[in-house]
């Protein structure tokens, strides 16, 4: 097994999987508000893919080894949920903390983003971690080029983290994406700079750090699928689909809501 490169055709595919995707995270922002359940949302979202994007969620029913089906088409964790949550009945109140996480198929290619969405208004460590998460995976982003390797990434976005007294998860990590959901490479979101694997034009991967306000331990609630932090400390996490270009990095999950990037940063 190895890493699949894209042709200019795929490419393509992705590049529309990478849109759409983040069009759903747009379509939904805003019926994020208190009184909202978080199935709500799902169902907002189910029936925007299949019923006006003609994608396919990815989510729904996956079943990697070891795990049962997952039960909805968009993943939602709030607050001290890392990442996985599966949507119910909880209702969202002001100050809770939610990212989604969507994943579309379209024409057989998959495009994968997440980003936080504040709830009314966010308290002031919920709002900063969620922004330094952000330039975290920025961080990360702006290091893909040919001939980069994986261990450049993942040590930007710790040493960025570690420096505001937050802590990496370490169990859950970037993938390469394309005709799977999740193919190789692992893309962890920690590490030393100059290992890993080398950066080749056409790989298409996703940066996706999951970032904790305590101690980086999860563990994996009953229902076989929601991550918490061990401490119970917030976590947050955002996500990008990148494809690796002749000359540098091209985001796929864009939209026109997507937010910019931090200041600065972005070439
Ligand atoms: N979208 C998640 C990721 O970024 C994976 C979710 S798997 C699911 O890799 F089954 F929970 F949806
Ligand atoms: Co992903
Ligand atoms: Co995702």
């Amino acid at each position: 097994m190895s890493v699949v490169i894209k042709n200019r055709e795929e490419m393509g595919k992705m590049r529309l999987a990478g849109r759409l995707a983040a069009e759903v995270l747009d379509y939904i922002a805003p019926y994020v508000k208190p009184g909202v359940t978080t199935g709500k949302l799902n169902d907002l979202c189910h029936t925007y893919m299949v019923g006006v994007q003609g994608t396919i969620p990815a989510p729904l029913n996956y079943a990697p080894p070891g795990y049962k089906p997952f039960p909805k088409s968009i993943c939602t964790s709030v607050n001290h949920q890392v990442c996985h949550g599966i949507p119910g009945d909880r209702v969202l109140k002001g100050g809770d903390a939610l990212n989604i996480d969507v994943t579309v198929i379209k024409d057989g290619f998959h495009g994968d983003s997440s980003r936080m969405y504040p709830v009314g208004e966010p308290g002031i460590q919920a709002r900063r971690l969620a922004e330094v998460t952000y330039e975290c995976m920025w961080r990360g982003i702006v290091l893909v080029r040919p001939g980069a390797q994986l261990g450049d990434i993942g040590a930007a976005i710790q040493a960025h983290a570690e420096q505001h007294g937050f802590s990496i998860v370490r169990e859950f990590c970037g993938h390469g994406i394309g005709r799977k959901f999740h193919e190789e490479p692992q893309v962890l979101h920690y590490g030393k700079a100059g290992t890993g694997l080398r950066l080749e034009p056409g790989m298409t991967f996703t940066i996706e750090p999951m970032i904790n306000a305590g101690k980086p331990g999860i563990r994996e609630l009953a229902d076989g699928w929601t991550i918490v932090t061990k401490d119970h400390s917030l976590s947050a996490q955002w996500e990008h689909t990148v494809l690796v270009t002749e000359s540098a990095y091209e985001v796929l999950t864009v939209s026109a809501g997507s937010p910019p990037p931090p200041p600065g940063i972005a070439s």
